[in-house]
């Protein structure tokens, strides 16, 4: 399955880099001296195929990286970006929760790209190769397991106008499904990247939070032997957060469901942990929202998707175990608005009965009326899996007879 632009290819593009040219940064015309060993074509590359090309190619989100002619202008651009933690944009503090969808740069990829940038950027290739690129460029299009068991059709008419802000669109839509089903995995996928941010999928009937898409993840996927029943005749909801890029372009998409053929060992319910709402008045800052859940059976959290809705400047989530123990599961301390993810456990979390879950948030309202603080965490949660007996286990040694 291909997208169709409602430009075709070569005009379409052409458009699309125009657009990104005109908020190119003046070209270096003197190439500085070069005192780095670090090269475009051989180690930035291969960071910046890993960590920005999520965005940074053509017809996407954000401006192309992609060769040494598109990256070269940006050089100090891109220095001050990471050193801020800008760019890649991913909120979470290191260190709380570890995120198998984590972006984040390491501290050996943030000093590469430094001294490559300060030491006057060079290609390492010959001029002639310097509208190539050096890594292979992930494709945009496409489902990543393969064709979804089911197509969904998402926002087909809807349009995105040109420069638009931020906004959110929810839509609903029937699965078409005509008996129950296992969810294992989702995926979306986009008519235009250029125009969209996140989109968050959710049971209708039930309100439980399925998946979410960004542009660097993709996929949302259940672990192993877990699955979420979708009921016949059933419907999904789709929030989808748009942004304008410099002409209209499509909101459209296609939503790509997947399910397990057998009965999974496990199944998700939902679980979603929301604040009653709160006012913050006009001018006041630092305005705390805190709530919290207590678990009353062993769960095991896979993933958590943050909901804060305006204003949100911070958020926390701990857990206190029975024992006393407190544990950080993740911290958003400069949250950024514009760049809601999911977070993907690397190893799902096991708790005991007993756990209690905090998520503490704080928001600003700079503006004149009141704001509504909406703050939920949706959470992948499931019985802990039993382990499987393993042979060592399972082999005891034969009685000994009495002596
Ligand atoms: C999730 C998408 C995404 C990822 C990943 C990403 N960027 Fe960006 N980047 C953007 C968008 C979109 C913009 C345009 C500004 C905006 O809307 O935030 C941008 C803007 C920029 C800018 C220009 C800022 C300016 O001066 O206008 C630079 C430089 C940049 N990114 C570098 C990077 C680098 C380097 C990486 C990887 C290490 C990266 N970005 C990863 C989406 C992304």
């Amino acid at each position: 399955m291909t997208w169709k632009t409602p430009l075709t290819g070569a005009l379409a593009l052409g458009l699309a880099v125009a657009g990104w040219q005109a908020l190119r940064p003046e070209p270096v015309l003197t190439h500085g001296r070069i005192t780095t060993s670090i090269l475009f074509n051989r180690e930035v590359s291969q960071i910046f195929q890993k960590k920005c090309f999520q965005c940074h190619t053509e017809a996407n989100v954000s401006m192309s990286l992609t060769t040494y002619k598109d990256a070269r202008p940006w050089a100090v651009a891109i220095k001050e970006e990471i050193l801020e933690k800008k760019m890649p944009p991913w909120s979470a503090v290191t260190g709380y929760g570890h995120f198998s969808n984590d972006v984040s740069l390491t501290a050996r990829e943030v000093s590469l790209i430094t001294s490559w940038a300060d030491g006057g950027a060079p290609s390492g290739v010959l001029l002639a190769d310097e509208d190539k690129p050096a890594v292979i460029i992930p494709s945009l299009s496409g489902w990543e397991h393969g064709e979804p068991n089911t197509l969904v059709a998402v926002a087909a008419s809807e349009k995105v106008a040109a420069d638009s802000k931020d906004r959110t669109a929810r839509i609903e839509v029937a699965t078409g499904l005509t008996q129950a089903k296992w969810l294992s995995s989702l995926q979306l996928n986009f008519a235009d990247r250029r125009v969209v941010r996140y989109a968050a999928v959710y049971e209708l009937r039930t309100g439980q939070w399925l998946g979410t898409w960004s542009p660097t993840h993709a996929v949302s996927a259940m672990p192993a032997g877990v699955a979420i029943q979708l009921p016949a005749g059933g419907r999904v909801a789709i929030e989808i957060g748009y942004r304008g890029t410099f002409e209209e372009a499509s909101g459209a998409g296609e939503l790509g469901l997947y399910f397990s053929a057998d009965k999974p060992a496990q199944i998700a319910p939902p679980l979603e942990i929301k604040a009653p709402l709160v006012t913050v008045v006009a001018g006041k800052t630092r305005e705390r929202v805190r709530t919290e859940l207590t678990l009353k059976s062993a769960t095991t959290a896979a993933a958590l998707w943050p909901s804060l809705g305006a204003g949100a400047t911070s958020v926390e989530v701990t857990a206190l175990r029975p024992d006393g123990v407190v544990e950080p599961l993740l911290w958003l301390k400069d949250y950024r608005p514009d760049w809601p993810s999911s977070y993907v456990f690397k190893e799902p979390v096991t708790f005991p009965a007993g756990t209690r879950l905090t998520v503490t948030a704080y928001y600003d309202n700079p503006g004149t009326t009141p704001l509504r603080a909406q703050l939920a965490l949706s959470v992948t949660a499931f019985t802990p899996l039993l382990r499987v007996a393993t042979a060592r286990q399972t082999s005891r040694p034969a009685a000994s007879p009495a002596p």
